[in-house]
């Protein structure tokens, strides 16, 4: 069996919404141009494990008219468009991803791990993990892998760090043209979209309060500052919360948060930012949510424990009763709700994430046998080629430096 999806008469319906993401990935497409007359991935067995939506179709799309062959499965029970499944499906993808595949998340891994990959791409580091863990056999075939997200890009240089990172990887999270944009507006938006569609409920005048002011969390901030709510923020670095104040945001721990919050959302890529202690503090009625990679930012074993009852109230929102007759809604089981309760990020923004993550394998190609089992960023050629298409395809020309100003930037006399 080359695929397992929920229903491949859905492809159809698949073909539509990728092609909807199409036309909105620009750069995605025209290094897909590019690469149906150049084929640098001839021959690259790929196995992906990423969220399965139509963005992602126009990523695995575009590397297999590269010439690579791919298994792809989902990096989260949660996230899978089954639409966009089948229709890869039906394109010749091995796909096996299905929406709440929870009990068989892991086999679907180990299913794509069966195409043998020279190349790894992961979300959250999953795929390494399992081949550093359970298949080491895997590990002479493979020439490289590459990381769309912080989570994972953290996890793969603690093991550079302990010196058991057996093969090169690209942290595509630390391109400045995927942080800057995906983490930022991407997630910003899709948070509050997730938010939205899962609850229906009016932000203006809300606390929302948000745990972590790295790029996610200040996209986050941002957006739900345009939507009218009183934004708190909690941290634990000193330089992000100072920056978190400054930038004009309510700045408290999250134990004084947890009185006065209505809607708190996680994007800390840390466990337990929200625990029972901090949940025993909620005003009834909190809404609880998370949009970092692991659904373990929010204690939900307490909230399973210490609850009389529960009961989903709408799609993706579930109510607590806790002991004290306090309700507490948790959305989308506590994982990623962009991705569990709406579309993930906007094609716009994943357009310039992909086209990293394309031209980071065919640099890994290119660069075979060349590097080190560490971690590498996205060479700046490359960031900034992606810059230069998004910003053709948008319509922006910008100024050059002349020779003069080219001159006086590389000298150190010329002063007051
Ligand atoms: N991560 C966040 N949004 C995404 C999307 N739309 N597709 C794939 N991965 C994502």
């Amino acid at each position: 069996m080359d695929y397992k999806v929920k229903d491949i008469k859905l492809a159809d319906e698949g073909d539509r919404l990728i092609e909807w993401a199409e036309q909105h990935m620009p750069v995605l497409m025209s290094i897909r141009r590019d690469f149906e007359k150049s084929k640098p991935l001839r021959g690259v067995r790929i196995a992906a494990c990423l969220h399965v939506t139509k963005e992602t179709a126009v990523l695995i799309k575009t590397l297999k008219a590269g010439g690579a062959k791919i298994a792809l499965t989902g990096s989260n029970p949660l996230s899978t468009n089954d639409a966009v499944a089948a229709s890869l499906a039906k394109h010749g993808i091995h796909v096996f991803a299905w929406r709440e595949n929870h009990d068989k998340y892991y086999w679907c891994i180990e299913e794509a791990l069966k195409i043998k990959p020279h190349i790894t791409m992961d979300d959250g580091g999953d795929l390494i993990t399992t081949i550093h863990t359970k298949h080491t056999e895997l590990l002479k075939n493979v020439v490289g892998g590459t990381e769309e997200t912080t989570t994972g890009v953290h996890r793969q240089r603690a093991m550079e760090k302990n010196g058991i990172l057996k093969y090169p990887v690209v942290a595509v999270n630390d391109a400045m043209t995927k942080f800057l944009f995906d983490n930022r507006y991407g997630t910003g938006q899709s948070t509050i979209d997730g938010i939205l569609r899962a609850t229906s409920l009016l932000l203006a005048g809300k606390k929302f309060v948000v745990a972590g002011y790295g790029w996610c969390g200040r996209g986050l901030a941002m957006r739900a500052r345009g939507m009218g709510a009183h934004v708190i923020v909690t941290e634990v670095d000193e330089i992000r919360a100072l920056e978190a104040a400054m930038d004009g945001f309510e700045v408290m721990r999250m134990r004084d948060a947890a009185k006065i919050g209505d809607i708190f959302v996680t994007v800390t890529g840390d466990k337990h930012v929200i625990d029972g202690r901090v949940m025993e503090k909620m005003k009834d009625g909190a809404i609880v949510a998370n949009s970092g990679h692991f659904d373990n930012e929010i204690d939900v074993e307490w909230l399973e424990k210490n609850s009389k009852g529960k009961r989903e109230v709408r799609k993706s929102v579930v109510e607590y009763r806790l002991k004290d007759g306090r309700k507490i809604y948790l959305l989308a089981e506590g994982r990623l709700v962009n991705l569990a309760a709406a579309e993930g990020h906007s094609p716009e923004v994943m357009d310039m994430s992909f086209a990293n993550q394309a031209l980071s394998v065919k640099w890994l190609i290119e660069m075979k046998g060349k590097l080190e089992n560490k971690v590498y960023v996205v060479p700046d050629k490359i960031d900034r080629e992606i810059a230069r298409r998004k910003l053709k395809s948008m319509g922006i020309k910008i100024d050059r430096l002349t020779k003069e100003q080219k001159e006086y930037l590389r000298g150190w006399k010329e002063g007051t």
